[in-house]
């Protein structure tokens, strides 16, 4: 799996490119099934681009046929400061025509182990799968934590080796909280699976993961797309310090 890498030259460069990407992966799954199945990050990266769908492309998508998941929520209920859900509606979905239908929240209100048998189920009602079956994002979105994470896969967390079940949860040491996540065999049969990582604090993690030949170290380098593309899209502090 080859890593496609595209520096851009600062934040806002980053935000518009990714609203682009957002947007051509929408208009290509549309066109071709009829239907855009994404998830969201969470965390500070991603916020200003989904500002910039709601105000750039509120009437160009065809938002009945966007679905909204989630790669990973924290354990709180909907409106806590901290969840995902709360950033995502307040910077995109609450401004555009989508369905509410149409907007897959993991239930974080809930215990950790029945809001992830619970987000499970809702997959496995959306797209419908067999036993032993894995459902395909047309585009995962990810960031990059200065660890090494990614969604809510941590280092040394139990969910890194889960192989079987779609949603896990997950305790997070040094946040000292639950969180419920993807797994890694979610992500890596997306169709397309997108890191977002911008500014210089992460320019050692980018350098550490995209250069480390040793295997897993880090929990972003276990997402690698079987038959999907894997782009990372950064601005040009993160990737100083990436050998070219
Ligand atoms: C979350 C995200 C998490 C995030 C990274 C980077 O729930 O916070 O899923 O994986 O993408 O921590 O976060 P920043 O974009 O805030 O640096």
């Amino acid at each position: 799996m080859a890593i496609e890498i595209k520096i851009v030259s600062d934040s806002a460069a980053l935000n518009r490119t990714a609203a682009q990407e957002f947007k051509n992966a929408a208009e290509s799954a549309i066109a071709d099934h009829g239907r855009f199945a994404v998830t969201l990050s969470g965390g500070n990266t991603p916020r200003i681009v989904y500002s910039l769908l709601a105000q750039e492309y509120k009437t160009v998508l065809p938002w009945n046929d966007v679905h909204i998941f989630f790669g990973d929520e924290r354990s709180v209920p909907p409106d806590h400061p901290d969840s995902n859900y709360r950033m995502a509606n307040e910077a995109l979905l609450s401004h555009v025509p989508i369905p509410p239908e149409n907007v897959h929240r993991i239930l974080a209100e809930l215990d950790p182990e029945p809001a992830a048998q619970e987000y499970e189920h809702q997959l496995h009602q959306f797209f419908h799968l067999a036993d032993d079956t894995w459902p395909r994002f047309d585009l995962i979105m990810l960031g990059l934590g200065e660890d090494g994470h990614t969604a809510s896969l941590f280092p040394g967390s139990s969910a890194l080796q889960e192989k079987l079940r779609l949603v896990a949860p997950t305790w997070v040491e040094e946040k000292k909280t639950f969180r419920i996540t993807l797994t890694y065999p979610v992500l890596n049969h997306a169709a397309e699976v997108e890191f977002l990582i911008a500014g210089a604090g992460k320019a050692e993690i980018v350098k550490n993961v995209l250069n480390s030949s040793q295997a897993l170290v880090y929990p972003a380098q276990g997402v690698k797309p079987e038959n999907g593309r894997l782009l990372w899209l950064l601005d040009q502090d993160a990737a100083s310090l990436v050998s070219s």
